[in-house]
Parts: structure tokens; C-alpha cells; sequence
């Protein structure tokens, strides 16, 4: 992945707590890694452990205290790929009706490369026809949507929602960038 530009954007699924490995990840194999996050992204990982793997600070506000703006068109630009991991139903229905009223999905909104999604939730609201149909919306759009798996879930339910495993994102990410 040598100086490949990946932006690695977190929501607030409980798969975020993933995200940093990921992030390792990507980092180890010789990529420029960004991350940008979603305010609820912030109860299950830190803004500390995401800008210590990454090696780059953590956007997830359109300014920032000083009032400097982060420029969320050039963010989109730089990257070569983005990896939306976890993906949550409500940015997935964001997504999927142009709504563009964070940071994250300014910056989805503004992108040229390859988007990859990974979805990440409950068996149910993964099985209800509005998410169903959001997702095949934004894979409609082009975007890359890598399958939740099957398994024991946060909720104590088992069944597919399972956000796929860092490595198999990596891998797949890998994959686009060499193609
Ligand atoms: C403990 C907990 C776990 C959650 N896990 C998920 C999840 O795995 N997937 C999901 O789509 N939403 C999940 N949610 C709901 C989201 O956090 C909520 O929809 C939030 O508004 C998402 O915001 P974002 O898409 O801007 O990050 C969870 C909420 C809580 C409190």
C-alpha cells in the first residue's frame, strides 16, 4: 500500500471499537491513513487511540475551536480509497438520500475514489426493508458494500450484522488500491 492514501471513516456502531485496528493495519502496510469519525463514533473508540494509530489528527467537526475551517472537499480529494467501517444504518440512510449534516458525509459527498462500505448493526435493523433498501441504494450509487457477517452480536442476539473483520476490510482495501 506504500504512500496510498486511505481516510478511514468511523461511526457509532460498537464495531468501532474495531476501527483502530484496521487503521494499524493499513498504516503497517506502508498507507497515508486519515481518520474521520462522527460525534457518536466518540462513545465507543477515542479520538486518542484513532490519531495515535493513524499517526494524523481526528476530524470530525467542519471547524475547529479556533474556527478554522476543516476542509471537507479536500479531505474527499486526497483520498485514494475510503472505507466507511462500521457503517451504521442511520449514516447508510444519510448516504443514501445526499444528507450531509456531518463532517463524515460532507466529505463522502465530496469524494472521487472508491468508497467501501462496512455495515455493522442488529440482525433486525439490518433485515428491515428502509435499511435493505438504503443499502442497495448507495451500492446503486457505486459504492463498494463488503457483507456484514454472521454471528453472537452486541445485543446478545445472534444472526448477520456482525461489521466484517478488520482484516478481511484490509484485505479487500488491498485488493482495490493493486488492482
Ligand atoms: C450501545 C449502542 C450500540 C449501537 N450499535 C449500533 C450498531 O452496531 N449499528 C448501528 O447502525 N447503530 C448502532 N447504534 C445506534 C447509533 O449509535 C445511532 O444511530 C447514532 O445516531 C449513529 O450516528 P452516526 O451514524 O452519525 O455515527 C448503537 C447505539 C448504542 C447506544
Amino acid at each position: 500500500m506504500n504512500g496510498r492514501k486511505i481516510l478511514v471513516c468511523v461511526t457509532g456502531g460498537i464495531a468501532a471499537y474495531k476501527a483502530p485496528l484496521l487503521v494499524r493495519l493499513c498504516v503497517k502496510a506502508g498507507a497515508e491513513v486519515k481518520v474521520v469519525a462522527t460525534d457518536s463514533a466518540f462513545d465507543f473508540v477515542t479520538p486518542l487511540t484513532l490519531s495515535t494509530v493513524s499517526k494524523n489528527p481526528v476530524e470530525s467537526e467542519f471547524s475547529d475551536a479556533d474556527g478554522n475551517w476543516n476542509n471537507h472537499v479536500e479531505l474527499g480529494l486526497w483520498a485514494d480509497v475510503i472505507v466507511i467501517a462500521p457503517a451504521t444504518a442511520n449514516t447508510i440512510g444519510k448516504m443514501a438520500n445526499g444528507i450531509c449534516d456531518n463532517l463524515l458525509l460532507a466529505t463522502y459527498l465530496s469524494a472521487r475514489c472508491p468508497v467501501v462500505v462496512a455495515p455493522a448493526m442488529d440482525l433486525d435493523m439490518l433485515q428491515h426493508p428502509a435499511v435493505k433498501k438504503n443499502l442497495k441504494t448507495i451500492a446503486e450509487f457505486g459504492n463498494l458494500i463488503i457483507e456484514p457477517t454472521e454471528g453472537e452480536l452486541a445485543s446478545g442476539l445472534e444472526g448477520k450484522g456482525r461489521m466484517a473483520e478488520p482484516e478481511a476490510i484490509f484485505e479487500f482495501v488491498m485488493k482495490l488500491v493493486h488492482a
